[in-house]
């Protein structure tokens, strides 16, 4: 949610703002702006609603600014409608001081009214320009950039990433982070920060993730981090191991469409070099076996499509554990006084690893006293760091807003650890535990096989993409999976649909249904599958159009009834979601595409939510 980038060095600095700004316009699309220092023109500000593309014409691809120190920013509104204005960077009064900023300023305005009383002028309705505006306040004071900084931030509450320069310090590039994702980027011809370090791979593999209240001054050649005593820090340095290539489209017409595609691999990453000899082996968890052993309750927290992902593993898990598993949404968790203990364990699931809710959830969680695992995709991402154990999923970088392979990934790594805990609690079977295990080896081939074929997909996606109102209806985990499947066509269609376990409809909701309503019918899970053809039938009568899903020995039963049908390989029947999903994914795809959506960055979105 925003993305800031900044770069301090011996090459000009537009053009590569620009370029990584590019790389992180996921996280925020609705206006952009940079800030570069040239020994000419000072600081020159240029910024604009709208796509990233506007502003790079504006400035000619950066051609139009010199200078090799700058900040970088495309936003995602919070505070103010997007406009030019509201654009960062925000610059102070004096003109002296620019800043973009990824977070919330929550004391905001208390601050504004204070600096208005001592007669500071606003131009903008946002929370930012309060911050450069507090800066010029205290660097009037003590003349002293870093010194401003620290003062500055120990007056605001809230989250930020927020990059800083100063007319008066034109070689120095200041950053400083709370709850909100900065990396820093050690480069050889220069140093960066990022909100993420796709922005900046291109220039360097070698990264340091900034923590909580550290302040850090960047130079051509020097990179300085303080922590919120203006002690020094000695940063870790990590090196990013993908390539750039995995955040390129590499030919697609969309990322959304690439990661699709790559969810096969993505799963094979994932799962291979956790089984061996037949056993998951999870070498990365620290659960003794004392604490399995007396473990009362599991709560699973997270957000949207990850949230998607605990409903599904909620019944497989409660199969598997014979444990009760609570799935709850991290933003009611964290109000809710969950009854977390000792003996809970709080798994905490999310692609970015900086949802800010999910992240607060899992605070909460650990101040009750509970066990935290997390379910995350970026590596040294926040959520990552302050879990007590985290295990990775190795989808690659996921750029499209709407994601998939990350549910992908997070659905079978949940396979696992659910496997892992009922074999150390014996609440499976050994027959079931190696059947399951087997399959899930077999899924990467299976869901290939399937993408090699979407025609069908494609065809009753250009015959339904008119409707105006879509139902998604299963039991157990079809019900599960057509919530994923229903948020998928939702975000990016902008089509209205709803998810509905399918035994609840006539409680209320089939009063909606009429001649033409389109049902997408989900009739995967084997056990389920007579009830689901029953709901068909019930819908039918009413006068729905039936899109039904089902696996491939069910659909010459499945084609009797249903006005199209799609059918997935067979698979056990507690991983079929992981193969039922993706005909989901590619009819909202390729529904969007027939509707001219802008699918990788659908209206209203970013892909990190790092705001409450
Ligand atoms: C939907 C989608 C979102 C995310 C949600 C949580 O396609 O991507 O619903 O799943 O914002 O994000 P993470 O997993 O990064 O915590």
């Amino acid at each position: 949610m925003c993305g800031i980038i900044g770069f301090v060095g011996k090459e000009p600095a537009a053009p590569i703002l620009l370029d990584g700004l590019a790389r992180m316009e996921y996280r925020g699309y609705d206006s952009a702006g940079v800030a570069v220092r040239s020994e000419t023109a000072g600081l020159q500000i240029r910024k604009t609603k709208g796509r990233l593309q506007v502003l790079s014409d504006l400035i000619h691809g950066g051609a139009d600014l010199d200078g090799s120190l700058g900040i970088g920013h495309t936003r995602w509104a919070t505070h103010g409608e997007p406009n030019d204005i509201n654009a960062h960077p925000h610059v102070s009064e004096n003109g002296r001081i620019a800043l973009v900023h990824n977070g919330i300023i929550e004391n905001y305005m208390e601050l504004k009214e204070h600096l208005m009383r001592q007669g500071v002028h606003f131009t903008s309705d946002t929370d930012t320009e309060v911050v450069a505006q507090l800066l010029e306040f205290h660097y009037n004071e003590c003349h002293n950039m870093l010194e401003a900084v620290g003062r500055c931030l120990r007056r605001i509450e809230g989250s930020y990433a927020f990059g800083i320069i100063c007319a008066d310090y034109p070689n120095a590039l200041i950053a400083a982070r709370k709850d909100s994702p900065l990396i820093i980027g050690y480069g050889k011809n220069g140093n960066f920060i990022a909100s993420d370090v796709t922005a900046i791979i291109k220039y360097t593999r070698d990264v340091a993730y900034m923590d909580d209240g550290e302040i850090a001054v960047l130079t051509a050649d020097s990179v300085d981090v303080f922590d919120d005593e203006m002690s020094p820090v000695e940063k870790a340095h990590s090196t990013i191991d993908w390539d750039v290539s995995a955040a390129e489209k590499g030919g697609y017409a969309h990322f959304m469409a690439k990661e699709i595609m790559e969810q096969p691999e993505a799963i094979r990453k994932t799962v291979s070099p956790r089984i061996r000899d037949g056993r998951v082996v999870l070498d990365d968890l620290h659960l003794p076996e004392e604490y399995v052993r007396g473990l009362s309750r599991i709560f699973v927290i997270a957000c949207g499509s990850s949230y998607h992902v605990g409903v599904v593993s909620k019944y497989i898990w409660e199969k598997l554990l014979r444990r009760p598993v609570e799935v709850v949404l991290a933003s009611e968790f964290r109000y809710s006084d969950p009854l977390v203990d000792e003996r809970t364990l709080v798994i905490v699931i999310s692609q970015s690893g900086e949802t800010l809710d999910t992240m607060a959830a899992m605070r909460e969680a650990k101040r009750r006293g509970g066990r935290t695992l997390a379910i995350v995709n970026v590596v040294g991402s926040s959520i990552a760091r302050e879990a007590d154990d985290v295990l990775y999923t190795w989808a690659g970088p996921e750029i499209a807003v709407a994601t998939t392979k990350a549910y992908s990934t997070q659905l079978v790594l949940m396979d696992l650890v659910g496997l892992y805990l009922a074999e150390k609690l014996g609440t499976v079977a050994e027959d079931e535990y190696e059947a399951i295990l087997s399959e899930m080896q077999l899924l990467p081939d299976k869901m290939q096989r399937f993408l090699d074929h979407t025609e069908d997909i494609q065809y009753f996606a250009s015959r339904y993409f008119n409707h105006g109102s879509v139902f998604f209806i299963g039991r157990n985990l079809d019900y599960a999976m057509g919530l994923e499947g229903s948020l998928k066509l939702k975000e990016i269609s902008y089509i209205h649909s709803e998810a509905y376990a399918s035994g609840e409809l006539k409680h209320g909701t089939i009063s909606l249904i009429e001649s033409g309503t389109l049902v997408v019918a989900l009739g995967t899970y084997a056990p389920l599958f007579d009830k689901a053809m029953s709901n068909v039938v019930e819908v039918k009568a009413r006068g729905a159009e039936v899109l039904a899903l089902t696996t491939e020995d069910f659909r010459e039963k499945m084609e009797k009834t249903a006005d199209a049908t799609i059918a997935v390989p067979v698979t056990h029947p507690l991983l079929q979601p992981s193969l039922g999903v993706v005909p989901l994914q590619l009819f909202a795809y390729y529904v969007a595409l027939q509707r001219g959506c802008d699918i990788d960055k659908p209206r209203n979105l970013a892909k990190s939510v790092t705001v409450e």
